[in-house]
């Protein structure tokens, strides 16, 4: 198993050094190499991605991130900013199937912006696309038209990328509740009508699962109405990065939440769904836990290890049951722990 370890920026380093502990604890056959991505590779070599990087990402089965980014390099052209690395490497590797759950931990009830009795028990699995939409599509600029700055871009789904997705959302549904919900907003958009008719010609392909359709609109506006209605959405890229995130803050801590990316053949890149937190950077107070979740995503995406993954997440749920909380989840009376505490903490539970 070669792993591509890419700290990245802020507190990608601090985190990343927990998860890495955890994995390593676990006495698997599992080879680690560090590669410079984000910020962190800019200020080294003016590339994001440099040459280096991609050919350790490639040779990789599977990257574990930080987080890249930081007010240092927000004025960067477009092409020396942190985040075109990961988008690079999202788009090399072909990663087009973005799992983000939202799990609210039992014991972090109270962390919810919802009220108990609507969110409590809370676990849906969001499918994103990841590689095409309106983030990739072309042409798009910013040009003179009639004397005014114009801005434009393009929104496009071939059929086959909504079916690869698509058949990656059934069969996740498939190994869950059995449920799927794809979003869209067909009374508007063309790429969208297309992407209903393509779930619909899957649904028989996939009897157990129960297909639903839903406007996007309406799925923001369920999403805090009644979010346990859901098991696995899946949708486009941009509807899933809003979704995604809104989903997130219903569990109420950034610093819980993992999330994998995939391409066909379960090569993945995994990482914490939160940025670098560079207002907490480098003062060991970052919770390592969506990344040592991230970590556990990636022995059962990647490895088919779901056993060693059900053990870091059970270790996750009975430090969190033991008490200890960093700052993002503290709560009065609990145990308040830093970065590598909350590693050792949960290397005892393992
Ligand atoms: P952020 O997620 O980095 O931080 C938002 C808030 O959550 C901050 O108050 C931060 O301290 C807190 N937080 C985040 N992760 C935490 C953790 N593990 N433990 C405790 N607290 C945590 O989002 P923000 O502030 O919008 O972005 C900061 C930088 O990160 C920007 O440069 C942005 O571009 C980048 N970013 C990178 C991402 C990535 O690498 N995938 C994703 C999102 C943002
Ligand atoms: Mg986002």
């Amino acid at each position: 198993m070669k792993i591509c370890i890419a700290p990245g920026d802020g507190i990608g380093p601090e985190i990343m050094a927990e998860a890495v502990r955890v994995l390593k604890a676990l006495d698997l056959k599992m080879e680690f190499e560090e590669a410079q991505v984000g910020g962190c590779a800019v200020d080294a070599t003016g590339d994001p991605l440099p040459e280096a990087s991609q050919k350790l990402v490639r040779e990789a089965d599977a990257i574990l991130l930080g987080a890249v980014g930081g007010p240092k390099w927000d004025a960067n052209p477009r092409e020396q900013r942190p985040e075109r690395g990961l988008l690079r490497i999202r788009k090399d590797l072909n990663l087009f199937a973005n799992f983000r759950p939202a799990i609210l931990y039992a014991e972090l009830a109270n962390a919810s912006s919802l009220k108990p009795d609507i969110v409590s028990g809370l676990d849906i699995l969001i499918v994103r696309e990841l590689t095409g939409d309106i983030y990739f599509g072309q042409p798009r600029a910013i040009e003179i038209r009639d004397g005014e700055r114009f801005g434009f871009n393009t929104m496009h789904y071939s059929e086959s990328e909504i079916r690869r997705i698509g058949r990656v959302a059934f069969e996740a549904a498939r190994k869950r509740n059995k449920r799927l919900c794809s979003v869209d907003k067909m009374n508007v958009l063309e790429t969208s009508q297309l992407w209903r008719e393509v779930m619909i010609e899957l649904e028989p392909e996939y009897p157990d699962v129960e297909l639903s359709h839903m406007l996007v609109d309406n799925a923001a506006m369920q999403l805090v109405r009644n979010p346990r209605q859901f098991d696995v959405i899946v949708t486009g890229n941009m509807f899933g990065d809003i979704l995604s995130d809104e989903a997130a803050m219903l569990t109420g801590s950034i610093g819980m939440l993992p999330s994998a990316s995939l391409d066909e053949n379960s090569k993945g890149m995994y990482e914490p769904s939160h940025g670098s937190a560079p207002d907490i950077a480098g003062k060991g107070l970052a919770n390592p836990l969506a990344t040592i979740l991230s970590a556990a995503m990636m022995l059962r995406y990647t490895f088919s290890l779901d056993e060693h993954a059900q053990r870091i997440e059970n270790a996750v749920q009975k430090v969190l049951a033991e008490g200890y909380r960093t700052g993002d989840i503290y709560e009065p009376g609990l145990k308040r722990v830093g970065t590598t505490q909350m590693g050792d903490a949960v290397l005892a539970a393992l």
